[in-house]
């Protein structure tokens, strides 16, 4: 197939990951006989520097006519005085909603070789696979802002129809799964947690196949630490599922390691992983590239449709990890490309065997 992707590498380790998993989906192009062609666009900090804004009008109108768009990460300390006009954050929250992603998909799954770099003991960290479903064009994030010398707001402000969208979303892939949802919020006190667990009610009943359970969002936080895999799908609002997932990094064992799709009702996503950029390990070449790796895996699959070769990603990703090289966060002491040409080499091996396979079954018919 023929696809276009935009590419936005951003600040700090964003264009080192972000070229780790451009390679990879070039392997994948290569060997499944695809032609993606990429497209180079700027946001964050460094868009800032070059134009004055952080998500300049070509890059936001090369993202809207693309299949799929792979983002690196946005921001840096030296563009992070409280005092400053303009932030690089604020583009890549322009570009969400532009796009109207409005369902963040960040997987959680704890890899058995890796188990013993979480601060929690192994045995709890036995078949953890949580699907987190974090509001991403809602909340706290987009409500009218105001600040003044001695104070300052930020409107959280939901409406039905947002909220109903992303939690039809959790309930459709929860039916995909173990057919459980979690959904999170505050509504011992907050009124947008109300009516956002009110809506869950009234949704749930659409889906009686699927269990239903409401947590507060305090509690979660525990939760998530004391029993994890007890979760199937979390769905909750954008700035809980911002930090809860954070959170969920340290059981897989670092937080490079994660990645997320954004989607709206369309097949055009967003792809990034779910670490920042970085900056203490910024420019050294060895920031970890799978969560960047596993965005590219999940843009095959949710953008392009491209199942198995979603799935030949994340073995090859799945061998990395039981067998290394690991980067340094995750105790080994690999670079950036060197974890990539492994990954790649993986790919390689898996669809050599596949290629295999089948011209051992077209011998045999
Ligand atoms: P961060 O995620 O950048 O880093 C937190 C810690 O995790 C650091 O110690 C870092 O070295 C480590 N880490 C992150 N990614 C890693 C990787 N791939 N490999 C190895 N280690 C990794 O969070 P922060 O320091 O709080 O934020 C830094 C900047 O990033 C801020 O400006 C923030 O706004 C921005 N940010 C951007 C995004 C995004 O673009 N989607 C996400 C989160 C934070
Ligand atoms: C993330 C980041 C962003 C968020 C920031 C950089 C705007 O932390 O993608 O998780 O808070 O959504
Ligand atoms: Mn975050």
């Amino acid at each position: 197939m023929k696809a276009r992707i935009v590419t936005l590498p951003g600040d700090g380790v964003g264009p080192e990951v972000t070229a780790a998993a451009v390679a990879v989906l070039k392997t994948v192009a290569a060997r499944y006989e695809h032609v993606f062609a990429f497209e180079q666009q700027l946001i964050g900090g460094i868009a800032i520097d070059a134009t004055g804004e952080p998500l300049p009008a070509a890059a936001l109108a090369a993202c809207q006519s693309a299949d799929a768009v792979l983002l690196g990460a946005v921001g840096g300390p030296q563009w992070s005085d409280p005092n400053a006009p303009v932030r690089p954050e604020q583009g890549l929250l322009a570009l969400r909603a532009a796009l109207g992603v409005y369902a963040n998909l960040r997987p959680l799954q704890v890899h058995p070789a890796l188990a013993n770099l979480s601060p929690l003991k192994n045995d709890k960290l036995k078949h953890v696979d949580v699907l987190f479903v974090r509001e991403l064009t809602g909340g706290a994030y987009f409500g009218a802002k105001t600040r003044s010398a001695d104070a300052a707001t930020d409107e959280c402000r939901y409406t039905v129809a947002e909220i109903e969208r992303v939690v039809r979303r959790a309930f459709e892939l929860a039916r995909g799964r173990r057919h459980h949802v979690t959904s999170v919020d505050k509504a011992n006190v907050l009124e947008t947690s109300r009516l956002w667990r009110s809506t869950v009610q009234r949704i749930a009943a659409d889906y009686p196949d699927v269990k239903l359970e409401h947590q507060l969002v305090d509690s979660m936080a525990m939760l998530l630490l004391t029993r994890p895999n007890r979760y199937d799908v979390v769905v909750t609002e954008n700035l809980f599922g911002d930090i809860l997932t954070d959170e969920a990094a340290a059981l897989a064992g670092s937080l490079g390691l994660l990645p997320s799709a954004s989607l709206g009702d369309g097949r055009r996503g967003l792809y990034e992983p779910i670490h920042g950029s970085a900056p203490d390990i910024a420019g050294q070449g060895v920031a970890n590239p799978i969560g960047a790796i596993l965005s590219a895996a999940l843009l095959l699959r949710h953008s392009l449709g491209l199942e198995a070769e979603a799935v030949a990603v994340e073995s090859a990703v799945e061998q990395v990890l039981r067998h290394g090289p690991h980067s340094r966060d995750i105790g080994g002491s690999a670079g950036t490309d060197e974890v990539r040409d492994a990954v790649i080499a993986a790919i390689d091996d898996h669809a050599d065997t596949a290629a295999a396979f089948f011209a051992g079954a077209r011998a045999c018919g």
